[in-house]
């Protein structure tokens, strides 16, 4: 949520600052900002709603010179999108910007009132910036500290100070930050919110530690610990290319990211598959033992990591006779959930960054579980507080709506899945090995479904008009009804239900009318004959299913009004193939009722706010 960026160098940094803000806009587009430094004043420009606004504001304007600023995307918490409440937010001397939520503003507020000072907008963020004014005296670093030790919250922070023409300030806590290095000692450096932001100019970057405070000028990085101490800063080079996180000719991010999933998968497995078995060394789980230990494991997550979750959660309990919870991070957080030291608790997120799943995993730690964090953001929150952490390799994942990052995640719960089952002897290194080649031939089938976008996406004129579809599936299916019913909704506000086939009887059916659209999945055999007499229920009623079944199948014809067949896949790893197809289902039903596929409404794609 919000997107902070900052620059300092040699370059306009009007024109590096706006770069920053477009990579950053998934983060949120509600409004957006930027404060530069020209001669010696600030000049802000901020505008309701999302970056082009801003753009078009300073293409109106005369050229700005300038090499130092910050800049802003929100996605907004406190008070409405507006131009008053777009960041940055400025006192006579200072300019800031803020991802996160200050919980103690109103407190703060009240103080700053008596002591003289106004507030125009309804922001939490204009309180930081006039409490970092209020305690100003010269010494940026100071101020920050102190301000810092009385804001109760979640904050990354950019500022510029009038009087400090050639520096820019950062400080975050439960929320991203990092400070990008000039490339090859170019004399300049960014703070940005991800690394996605500034890959055009560097990969060299700094992953700021919790209440360090960075300052930074175009030749030289320092960064202070709480002490004001100036310490030597771990750098780090990110793997990810410009080109990941650009469309690269593909009309938005989201179906380039559908069609990069064989190699996000490639990535993410292969370096874990060592003489044809799962091997999680790379990750530092050397101990074997750490596969048998435990006798209960919680899988945590939120919105498509906990789908993830889910398929996760069938597999090692059919699998590996391992009892296995899986819970919503923002209900398990404050539940008190049974833990014991024989707990393994996995956590599940693309970005690393979200509040729930990070305070759900400070609660094991609290309570001496190990933890093994499944995460695609490298240094990210989640990834540096749990005990082991499995990255998945699915490269900078733009569009709002998730899609590469869930494949890797459920592709990593079947590695885990195998590697517990052989370091439990359940199954052996032959078996193993099978298990795997098969699963590598599925991932190879995901070309074949990506060839059949034209074909789902004729299918999707149908859902131009209508107010909801029904999804249903049985077994594997009916977690990936759930994540296909997700994406449809958050892409194409199209309201969805996801059921299992067999529970639609015990209520939902009631819904069902001459015409409702329903999208059901009847791929899993074993449950087929089940499935296809669910589907029969509700085509009896009236309903227009369409239904996606496998290649090979004998599907009655009054079981569907129109039929997509998949690729012939071993029913257990169906779940890699068969969530393409109900991702492009989303995709292409989002781009006919002429949705922003990218960039949907109230949406952002890092949630560090609870
Ligand atoms: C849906 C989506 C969200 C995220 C959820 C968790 O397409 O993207 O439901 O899956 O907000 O985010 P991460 O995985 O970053 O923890």
């Amino acid at each position: 949520m919000c997107g902070v960026v900052g620059y300092v160098g040699e370059n306009n940094s009007v024109d590096i600052l706006m770069d920053g803000l477009y990579s950053l806009e998934y983060r949120g587009y509600d409004s957006a900002g930027i404060s530069v430094i020209e001669n010696d004043s600030i000049i802000t420009f901020k505008s309701e709603g999302k970056i082009d606004n801003l753009q078009n504001i300073i293409n109106k304007n005369k050229k700005i010179e300038s090499n130092i600023g910050i800049g802003h995307t929100r996605w907004a918490t406190h008070g409405a999108p507006s131009d008053i409440n777009a960041h940055p937010h400025s006192t006579a001397r200072l300019s800031l910007v803020h991802n996160g939520i200050i919980e103690n503003y109103k407190d703060i507020k009240d103080k700053l009132v008596k002591k003289g000072y106004k507030f125009i907008s309804e922001t939490d963020t204009e309180v930081a910036a006039n409490l970092i004014d209020s305690l100003y005296d010269g010494n940026p670093l100071i101020a920050i500290r102190k301000a810092i030790e009385i804001i109760e919250g979640s904050y990354a922070f950019a500022i510029i100070f009038k009087d400090k023409l050639d520096k820019v300030y950062a400080v975050r806590k439960g929320a991203p930050l990092i400070v990008a290095l000039g490339k090859d000692g170019k004399n300049e450096n960014f703070i940005a919110s991800d690394i996605s932001a500034v890959l055009k100019y560097t990969n060299k970057y700094i992953i700021m530690d919790e209440e360090n405070i960075a300052e930074l000028k175009k030749n030289r990085v320092a960064i202070y610990d709480k002490d004001l101490k100036e310490i030597k800063a771990k750098v780090s080079e990110a793997n990810w290319t410009l080109e990941q996180a650009e469309k690269s000719g593909y009309e938005h991010f989201m179906i380039k990211e559908i069609h990069e999933q064989p190699k996000a998968i490639l990535d993410t497995i292969e370096p874990r598959i060592v003489h044809g078995i799962p091997d999680f060394k790379r990750d530092n789980i050397l101990d074997e033992n750490f596969w048998t230990y435990f006798d209960r494991v919680y899988i945590v997550g939120c919105g498509t990591a906990m789908h993830a979750a889910m398929i996760g959660k069938r597999l090692i309990e059919d699998n590996c006779r391992i009892p296995v919870e899986c819970e919503i991070a923002s209900e398990f957080r404050y539940k008190n959930p049974i833990l014991t030291d024989k707990t393994l608790a996995i956590f599940v997120s693309q970005s690393g960054e979200t509040a729930d799943t990070l305070a759900a995993l400070n609660l094991v730690k609290e309570r001496g579980c190990k933890s093994l964090a499944i995460v695609n953001v490298n240094g990210s929150s989640i990834a540096r507080a749990s005990d082991y952490v499995i990255y998945t390799y699915a490269g900078p994942e733009i569009s709002v709506a998730s899609t590469k990052a869930y494949s890797v995640q459920v592709a990593i719960m079947y590695l885990i899945t195998f590697k517990i089952s052989l370091a439990r002897k359940l199954k052996n290194e032959k078996e193993i090995k099978i298990l795997i080649r098969n699963m590598l031939n599925a991932i190879d089938s995901i070309n074949k479904l990506l060839d059949m976008s034209e074909e789902i996406k004729k299918l999707c004129v149908d859902y131009k008009e209508v107010g909801s579809i029904f999804f249903m599936g049985r077994d594997l299916d009916y977690y990936q009804v759930m994540e296909g019913a997700l994406k449809m909704k958050e892409i194409s506000y199209i309201h969805c239900e996801a059921y299992a086939g067999g529970e639609l009887k015990h209520g939902v059916i009631s819904l069902i009318t001459e015409g409702t659209s329903v999208v059901a999945l009847a791929i899993q055999e074993k449950i087929l004959n089940k499935m296809i007499s669910n589907i029969k229920e509700v085509v009896s009623r009236g309903a227009k299913v369409l239904l996606f079944a496998k290649e090979g199948m004998n599907i009655d014809k009054d079981a569907y009004d129109k039929i997509i067949y998949l690729p012939n896949i071993e029913d257990m790893f169906m779940p890699i193939a068969s969530i393409i197809a109900l991702q492009l289902l989303a995709y292409h039903t989002a781009v006919v009722r002429g949705c922003d596929v990218d960039k949907p409404r109230n949406l952002a794609k890092s949630v560090t706010v609870e």
